[in-house]
């Protein structure tokens, strides 16, 4: 098969533009063992720790592929020993711990979704990563009601399309930071959209829950933006890893400050997030309550490209990568790659270059 592999990273003079060197390469098949599927890729969605990963600022889990890529649709083509409630032919989506930028990958079986009555295959990759994350935090850790207010941050990204969606639908008025050009389109999601470049969001939003996304420049304001007994989920550092925290305020509002990350947890743990998002947030989308944002597909070959417009940040929602159709020539041979451009997120501690320079 072919994926796309990071030749080279942050550390390497020769990565362009400090964003890692992709590149379309043939590569060994995977094979599926016991618990696992193997799912020929149809589309496989981008996310910025796709950026970090390929700039080398984000490895890979132990066992996980080493290429990019932490969603996917397309169809099972072999069932592993054990499985049970997938068949070969099925139409499904899937979160990976990486591997999605490839013609085919495997994935545990507790991994896998069904694709959502009224989505078109190919969108389906956009759903599996911000669906998980989105439901995990706002959810599970913050435990966000009906008649609640949210803030999220980045209100137009591909985690903030979901989120506003997502809390839309359970009830809840939603506030959403973005830069003013994006505002339309959040509006029409149904949230009121704060323009971060020229307003404090922490005046003009009383909030229950704040979904943070930028870290340590906006930790004193997202807990003056918390009402008491406010929750604040921070699972991005795109502005920094530290800040000073007022304790006084903490206690005062009896507030909780939360943090975490959905690719690196235990397989159980995802398994669970998978089921949950199934029962919870699958009838969402079928309702049409939920739906994929998508602003742009590009061939899976053409990675880097979408990269450099996730870095110069024009999209609204989602970017998608469709793997080329089988037997389709004109995309089987190995081609190189431009850079994706710098992915600086500080929050993700830099592991060491991989080679001296
Ligand atoms: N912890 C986890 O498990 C987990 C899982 C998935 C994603 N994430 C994190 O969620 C974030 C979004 O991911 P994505 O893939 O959806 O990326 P994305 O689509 O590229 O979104 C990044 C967003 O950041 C916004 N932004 C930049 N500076 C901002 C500021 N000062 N205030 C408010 N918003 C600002 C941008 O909006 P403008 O263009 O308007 O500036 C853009 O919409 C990333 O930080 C990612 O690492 C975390």
């Amino acid at each position: 098969m072919h994926a796309i592999v990071i030749v080279a990273s942050f550390g390497d003079k020769s990565a362009a533009a400090d964003g890692g060197e992709l590149r379309w390469t043939e590569v060994d098949d995977p094979e599926p063992g016991a618990g696992e599927v193997l799912i020929d890729v149809v589309a496989a969605g981008v996310n910025r720790a796709d950026l970090m990963q390929a700039s080398g600022r984000y490895p890979p889990p132990p066992g996980a592929p080493p290429y990019p890529g932490l969603e996917c649709a397309g169809r099972i083509s072999v069932v592993g020993a054990g499985v049970t409630g997938w068949e070969p032919g099925d139409e499904v989506c899937a979160l990976l711990a990486g591997g999605g930028y490839a013609e085919r990958v495997v994935v545990p079986a507790a991994c896998v979704l069904p694709v959502p009555r009224g989505v078109a295959l190919a969108d389906a990759a956009a759903l599996p990563e911000v669906a998980c994350t989105v439901w995990s935090n706002l959810r599970m850790v913050a435990g966000l009601k009906s008649s609640e207010t949210l803030l999220v941050h980045g209100g137009a990204s591909g985690i903030g399309t979901f989120a506003i969606q997502y809390a839309r639908a359970l009830g809840c008025e939603v506030f959403a930071t973005a830069r003013a050009g994006k505002h339309a389109a959040i509006t029409a999601l149904g949230a009121t959209a704060i323009d971060y470049e020229t307003e404090d969001f922490a005046e003009r939003v009383d909030a229950d829950v704040v979904l943070d996304i930028i870290g340590g420049p906006y930790l004193a304001r997202n807990l003056a933006a918390l009402k008491t007994n406010g929750r604040l989920v921070i699972i991005g550092a795109q502005g920094g890893r530290t800040a000073e925290l007022d304790l006084g305020l903490m206690l005062a509002k009896r507030a909780t400050i939360a943090a975490t990350t959905l690719r690196a947890r235990p397989l159980g743990e995802k398994a669970a997030i998978v089921a949950g998002v199934r029962e919870e947030v699958w009838p969402l989308v079928e309702q049409g309550r939920i739906r994929p944002v998508i602003h742009r597909r590009l061939p899976l070959p053409d990675a880097a490209e979408a990269h450099r417009v996730m870095t110069e940040s024009s999209h609204t929602g989602k970017l998608l990568l469709d793997a080329p159709a089988a037997g389709d020539a004109s995309a089987t041979g190995d081609a190189p790659a431009t850079g994706g451009g710098p992915a600086r997120e500080p929050g993700w501690p830099a592991p060491p270059p991989r080679r001296a320079t």
